[in-house]
């Protein structure tokens, strides 16, 4: 089996590891090149943005060939997927694929501009993460076929909204990125990035094809970057995985403890 993630806080990546197999970073394989890939299952675990798919994931599954036996997308989630698996199945559709599974799963909402992290972290218990993973890993262990349907109203505002949501998103939405004087120039956003996006000199400079993770704001060691309209100064990142984790996927470059000697 082959299970395809992508993340920028963790949420994503814990998800992958749980469910197991060949685990491939898409910003990797698409740094990479590699677009051929067959296998007896493929998966698929990717946060939802803005009731839809994150970009670099259309991009990967639109630029790539897969052969499967069984496919299915995990969505991972912070408050409303509305139809974002809809989109998966569209998407997938289009480059040839079937999927046999999908779910999604409620986790930690990273997206700032809406949600403080302190709130969400109350709000953990709550969301029975670990109960419905578990539930996740044992369908996909046995083969479990099951599709994950809204009703038509979720249907159709979902594609609107993310279509216009993902408009301010991406390239340009780092213009609303601030930097405070107590950046050292670690590099580790840069590290971070999915798609190279930031060059560090004294500071980080913003190249304006953002993909709008925001990982780069919540691996700052310095908690220096922060949004222009944000609802916390906190930041996220799954407990189950570290930074290595989120560097090793979107940017196998120096890992923290290369640079500082311990775990983060
Ligand atoms: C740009 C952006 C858009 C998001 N849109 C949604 C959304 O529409 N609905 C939702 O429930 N969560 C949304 N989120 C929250 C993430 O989907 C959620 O926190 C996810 O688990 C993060 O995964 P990761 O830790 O693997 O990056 C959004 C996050 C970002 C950064």
């Amino acid at each position: 089996m082959k299970t395809f993630y992508f993340t920028a806080t963790g949420n994503s990546l814990y998800v992958a590891e749980r469910i197991g197999g060949e685990l491939y970073s898409i910003p990797q394989m698409l740094k990479e090149g590699k677009s051929e890939f067959i296998d007896e299952a493929i998966g698929f675990v990717f946060p939802c943005y803005a009731f839809g798919l994150p970009r670099i994931v259309i991009d990967f599954i639109q630029k790539s060939n897969f052969k499967a036996q069984y496919f299915f997308a995990i969505m991972t989630y912070g408050n409303m997927s509305a139809s974002g698996l809809r989109h998966m199945e569209k998407v997938g559709r289009e480059a040839g694929i079937q999927f046999d599974y999908t779910n999604e799963i409620l986790m930690i909402d990273n997206y700032l501009p809406l949600f403080a992290i302190e709130d969400q972290l109350k709000k953990e218990n709550s969301k029975k993460i670990e109960e419905k993973l578990g539930q996740i890993v044992g369908d996909i262990k046995v083969k479990q076929k099951k599709l994950i349907r809204k009703g038509i109203v979720s249907s159709v505002f979902s594609e609107p909204i993310h279509k216009l949501a993902t408009k301010f998103q991406y390239d340009n939405g780092d213009k609303w990125f601030l930097v405070q004087d107590k950046c050292n120039s670690c590099k580790i956003c840069e590290k971070v990035c999915p798609i190279n996006n930031i060059k560090v000199g004294r500071e980080p400079e913003f190249l304006h094809k953002c993909e709008g993770c925001y990982a780069c704001i919540h691996h700052c060691p310095q908690n220096a970057i922060h949004l222009k309209f944000e609802r916390s100064k906190a930041r996220f990142i799954n407990r189950n995985v570290n930074l290595k984790g989120i560097i090793d996927a979107n940017n196998q470059t120096k890992s923290y403890v290369e640079i500082y000697g311990k775990e983060r």
